[in-house]
C-alpha cells in the first residue's frame, strides 16, 4: 500500500503546492468465474491491496497534465480535443474522459502525479486501476455523484472503445465496489453485487509466474466469438442462459472445440455458485476444490492455461497449506492464485517459489493479498 506522503512529496516537488485531492483504486484478483464475464456469467474476485493513487490539485481551465512517477512520463491533452496518442497509461485517463463526456458529464482540468504498486502486465489489472482512480479524480473535481457501478460502466466503455480492448466488466467492477475482507460476488448480466466474507483464517496468495504472452489479446477475442458462436447455436443470448443438462442434451449441435469452450463456461458458472455456497459455510477447503476444478477446464477445455501456469499451481498444490490453486485472469502466463491457510502463508509462498525456481529457473513472485476496498477518496 502507498502511503500518502509518497505521492504529496513528488505532487509538491512537480506543482509548487500541496495536492487538494488524493484518489486511490486497486488492482484485482480472481478467486473463481474465469471467461464468464462476458458470457453475463457469474465471477467472484477481489480487490487486492495494490492500487493506482492519483494526487491532484483542480485547475481553472479544461486541461490535464498528469505525471506517471513510474514511468517518468507526462501526459498533457486539452478536455476539449481529445485524439488518441500511442498506447500506453496516459490513453486510459484519457478514455475515461472521452467515456465521461460522451456521458454528459461537464469536466473540470487538473493536474496530478500517478503512481502504482500493481505489478504491470501480471494479470492484476493495473489498466482497471487506472481507469478508476481517474473516474475518481474526474468526479472528484467536477463534483460529480459517485455511483461506482456506473463508473464501472463508463471506465469498461473506455477500455473498450477508446483503447481498443474488448475486456468483460469485472476488472472494472472489482476496481470500483469490492469491500475489504469480503470477495465480490458478481452477477455481470445485472450488475446486481453482494459482498461475501473469505473464509477465516485464510490467505490468497498470487503467485506470478514471471511468464507473460504477447498474443493474449488475439486469444482472448478468439475465445470471446467462439462462446458467441455457441450462444448462436444454442439459440440464447448468451451462455449464461445455458445450464449443464442442456449443453449436453444439446451437444451435436456444437463443433468439438465450440462445445468445450461453452462447457467451461457453463460448468464455471455453476462453479461460482457453489464457491459462494462453500464460503457462506466457511468451508475452505470445499472452495479450494472447486478452484482446483476451475483450472482444470480452463486447461482442458478452454485452453488458455500454460505450461508455466500449470506448473506453479501443481507446486501450490502440493503444499499440505494449500486448499486449491488455479490460474487467475485471462491466462496464457501471468498469475495464478491459491487459497492457503493463514497461519502458513508465508512458509507456502516461499516454499513454492524455491520449488518454482529448481524446475523452471525463473523467479516466481508471490504477493500475499488482502482483500481491499474499491476506489477511494483517500484526502480532500
Ligand atoms: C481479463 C478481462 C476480464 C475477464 C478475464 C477473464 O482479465 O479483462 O474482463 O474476461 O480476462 O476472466
Amino acid at each position: 500500500m502507498i502511503p500518502p506522503s509518497h505521492i504529496r512529496t513528488p505532487f509538491q516537488a512537480r506543482f509548487g503546492a500541496a495536492p487538494t485531492v488524493i484518489v486511490r483504486a486497486p488492482g484485482r484478483v480472481n478467486l473463481i468465474g474465469e471467461h464468464t464475464d462476458y458470457n453475463d456469467g457469474f465471477v467472484l474476485p477481489i480487490a487486492i491491496d495494490r492500487a493506482i493513487t492519483i494526487a491532484l490539485r483542480p485547475r481553472p481551465d479544461r486541461r490535464l497534465i498528469v505525471h506517471a512517477l513510474d514511468y517518468d512520463q507526462t501526459a498533457e491533452f486539452d478536455l476539449d480535443r481529445l485524439e488518441k496518442g500511442e498506447p500506453g497509461w496516459a490513453e486510459y485517463v484519457k478514455g475515461v474522459a472521452w467515456a465521461l463526456q460522451r456521458e454528459g458529464f461537464g469536466l473540470s482540468g487538473w493536474e496530478g502525479v500517478l503512481l502504482g504498486d500493481i505489478p504491470r502486465g501480471a494479470g492484476l489489472s493495473s489498466s482497471a486501476a487506472v481507469e478508476l482512480a481517474s473516474a475518481r479524480a474526474f468526479a472528484a473535481v467536477s463534483s460529480l455523484p459517485w455511483d461506482p457501478a456506473r463508473m464501472a460502466r463508463l471506465a469498461q466503455k473506455a477500455e473498450n472503445e477508446w483503447v481498443g480492448v474488448r475486456c468483460g466488466i469485472m476488472d472494472q467492477m472489482a476496481s470500483a465496489v469490492a469491500r475489504a475482507g469480503h470477495a465480490l460476488f458478481l452477477d455481470c448480466r445485472s450488475l446486481a453485487y453482494e459482498h461475501i466474507p473469505l473464509p477465516p483464517e485464510t490467505a490468497i496468495v498470487v503467485l506470478d509466474t514471471a511468464t507473460r504472452r504477447g498474443l493474449v489479446d488475439s486469444a482472448y477475442n478468439e475465445r470471446r466469438r467462439q462462446c458467441e458462436t455457441a450462444a448462436r447455436t444454442l439459440g440464447v443470448p448468451a451462455l449464461r442462459d445455458v445450464d449443464e443438462a442442456t449443453l449436453t442434451r444439446r451437444a451435436a449441435a456444437l463443433d468439438e472445440v465450440t462445445l468445450r469452450r461453452a462447457r467451461h463456461v457453463v460448468s464455471e458458472n455453476a462453479r461460482v455458485l457453489q464457491a459462494i455456497a462453500a464460503m457462506r459455510r466457511g468451508d475452505a477447503a470445499a472452495l479450494g476444490s472447486l478452484l482446483n476444478l476451475s483450472h482444470a477446464s480452463l486447461q482442458a477445455d478452454f485452453e488458455v492455461s500454460s505450461p508455466a501456469l500449470d506448473q506453479i499451481v501443481a507446486l501450490a498444490r502440493r503444499d499440505p497449506a494449500c486448499f486449491g490453486a488455479r490460474m487467475t485472469g485471462a491466462g496464457f502466463g501471468g498469475c495464478a492464485v491459491a487459497l492457503v491457510e493463514a497461519a502458513r502463508a508465508g512458509r507456502f509462498a516461499r516454499q513454492v517459489i524455491r520449488a518454482y525456481r529448481r524446475q523452471t529457473g525463473l523467479e516466481a513472485q508471490a504477493y500475499l493479498c488482502a482483500a481491499s476496498d474499491g476506489a477511494s477518496l483517500v484526502a480532500a
